[in-house]
């Protein structure tokens, strides 16, 4: 866990001060908990009025132990606390903590200023591997707005824990096997011709696609020709395996132009079919284990017990599935990274039934072959589950259904930003390329922007807006951060008078920059990006009120002045929020335009 600084600073303190103030009783009990740093670190809560403290810890819980009353021991204990960066106040029953607020900046902005973008790294995931896997599209089906969060979350998590110093593996696993390559080999025999697979190859894919649903609908035997192209396919068949290979090359190359417009990366694609030879020492393995049976001609596993349905190993006619797969996936993970710290799966929740399956199955095993506890992948695995997107705005519907394409949603999310770009900075630079940052952004961001496991409402007029809750917003706020400081056209020093920065606008920005790492590690812990989307609109927040504040006579107090000193100091802290928005923006895999 990685702690907050000064809380830390002032749980140690309180501690060694509570040892002070009682040394027969702390000779009694020794090292017992109650005086323990830990727990008082974890006793500390944050006051309801900030004028209060920036936390408090109640001391009511060693009322019997010291046999006093509580505001005797707050006072005693607030008298020997020598606590460098502030000092510890008794009120009533509680020990509140007043940062010293030129120590604090001092400390959080030189900080910043000489760690740059390695600001919050931490060691905490030395030694340690995590896998992610984020994406998995489906072959030869439209990257759809489903797939799109799965990516934007888990290509986010793979930097937090970089950031974090786990080793990060970040997994792409596209469904490029199953029944549904029978159904597109039977609709391209029927209806496709060699003009399928060039042009808008993907689009006549998702036609021929729909088409197949229509017609099977009409013609029952449409079904039962697939299960056969699926059969050939599995029993690699030359012609079915050739129009299989090219639906996969064209779906392969559109991925990948979306990875790159996106700035998505992995260092590890293993898609479905690289587990064809990885199924049947799995099976053998459960068999051997005692947890297959037959029932109605096909291999289960029952999973009564944990009320959840049985798991489909392989249909009577022999052909696997996709819970076959995943489990022969599970434990090839596991064979290649032994002992993962973590193995996360980033996927809708609409999946949860199937991951609870996948890993009772895998508990079973592990159970049945008697593997140490610690040894056991089961506990290290997690669906990191995430809810819908839903278009509530203007609805794009494509001509093969209701699937939104994500080339068309970037598109156009690139041509708003072009054109608000064109009414707000007409003379900027580089108009194109900072229409791409801010539109991709812009969708990006919509992803991030509540907790993953909360609905996305995908409105174009809010996720574009320069001012809401937004990518663009940020993106805004960092260029102006960067053009105050090309105004200012000298180095920013933190060498500064850190005085002039004891404000109550000017603490709350550096409170939150102090806070940047910990909500980092909260981020990677809970894989929660939004954790770090909304700190960044917290400190995005208050740094404007910074920047607006007016003086007695209502005029803008403006960050460049022609006091020396004072502006120096200001700018010790624009240059430490524009880099930590930066930095931030990076964690979420957003880019942070320096001009726009
Ligand atoms: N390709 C699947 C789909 O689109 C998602 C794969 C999720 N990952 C997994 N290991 N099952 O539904």
């Amino acid at each position: 866990m990685t702690k907050d600084k000064y809380k830390n600073e002032f749980a140690t303190a309180t501690a060694q001060a509570f040892r002070e103030a009682y040394p027969d009783i702390f000779a009694e009990v020794g090292e017992a908990e109650v005086f323990a740093g830990d727990v008082i670190y974890e006793g500390l809560a944050k006051p309801k009025d900030p004028s209060m403290g920036r936390f408090a810890f109640p001391v009511f819980r060693y009322v019997r132990l010291l046999k006093e009353k509580p505001p005797e021991i707050a006072a005693k204990v607030a008298a020997a606390t020598a606590w460098a960066n502030g000092t510890s106040e008794a009120v009533a029953g509680f020990l509140n903590a007043r940062i010293d607020p030129v120590k604090q900046s001092e400390g959080v902005v030189s900080e910043v200023l000489t760690k740059g973008s390695h600001y919050g790294d931490s060691d905490e995931g030395r030694g340690l591997t995590n896998l992610v896997e984020y994406s998995s599209p489906n072959i030869a089906k439209p990257f759809g707005m489903g797939h799109l969060r799965s990516t934007i979350i888990g290509n986010s998590l793979r930097k937090i824990y970089r950031k974090l110093g786990y080793d990060a593996v970040g997994i792409n696993y596209p469904g490029d096997w199953g029944t549904q390559f029978g159904k597109m080999i039977v609709a391209y025999r029927k209806w496709g011709d060699n003009t399928t697979l060039t042009g808008n190859a993907v689009k006549n894919l998702l036609t021929l696609y729909v088409r197949y649903h229509v017609e099977a609908e009409k013609d029952t035997t449409l079904d039962d020709q697939s299960r056969e192209a699926f059969q050939q396919l599995e029993a690699g068949e030359a012609e079915a395996v050739k129009l299989w290979e090219a639906f996969k090359d064209i779906s392969n190359a559109e991925m990948q132009r979306v990875y790159d417009l996106l700035g998505v990366k992995f260092d590890w694609v293993c898609s479905e079919s690289d587990l064809n030879d990885k199924m049947e020492p799995a099976i053998e393995r459960m068999k051997r284990a005692g947890l297959t049976s037959i029932s109605q001609g096909a291999l289960v596993v029952h999973l009564e017990d944990e009320q959840l349905p049985p798991v489909l190993l392989k249909k009577g006619d022999g052909a696997t599935l996709y819970a076959t797969r995943d489990l022969a996936g599970l434990i090839y993970r596991w064979g290649k990274y032994p002992e993962f710290n973590k193995s996360l799966y980033v996927v809708n929740t609409a999946q949860s039934d199937h991951f609870k399956q996948c890993l009772e199955v895998i508990a079973m095993l592990e159970e049945a072959e008697r593997i140490p506890a610690d040894k056991r992948m089961t506990s290290r695995v997690k669906h990191v589950d995430f809810g819908w997107v839903r278009f509530a705005g203007k609805t794009m519907s494509t001509r093969g259904g209701n699937t939104v394409l994500l080339e068309d949603v970037i598109s156009e999310a690139t041509d708003l930003a072009r054109t608000k770009i064109a009414e707000k900075n007409p003379d900027l630079a580089d108009a194109e390329a900072t229409s791409h940052m801010i539109g991709i952004g812009a969708v990006i961001f919509s992803q991030l922007s509540v907790r993953r496991t909360r609905d996305v409402d995908f409105r174009w007029e809010e996720i574009l807006t320069f001012e809401g809750e937004t990518g663009p917003y940020l993106q805004y706020t960092h260029a102006r951060l960067c053009s105050l400081q090309r105004r200012y056209g000298q180095d920013v020093s933190p060498d500064v008078d850190f005085k002039l920065l004891s404000g109550d606008e000017e603490q709350r920005v550096i409170e939150l920059l102090a806070d940047f790492p910990r909500v980092i590690a909260d981020s990677g812990e809970q894989y929660e990006p939004y954790f770090i989307t909304a700190h960044l609109l917290r400190l995005a927040g208050a740094f404007n009120k910074v920047y607006q504040r007016k003086d007695a006579d209502g005029n803008i107090d403006k960050i460049i002045s022609d006091n020396a000193p004072l502006t120096a100091a200001r700018m010790a802290l624009v240059k430490s929020v524009q880099m930590i928005i930066n930095e931030g923006l990076h964690l979420l895999g957003l880019k942070a335009p320096k001009e726009m």
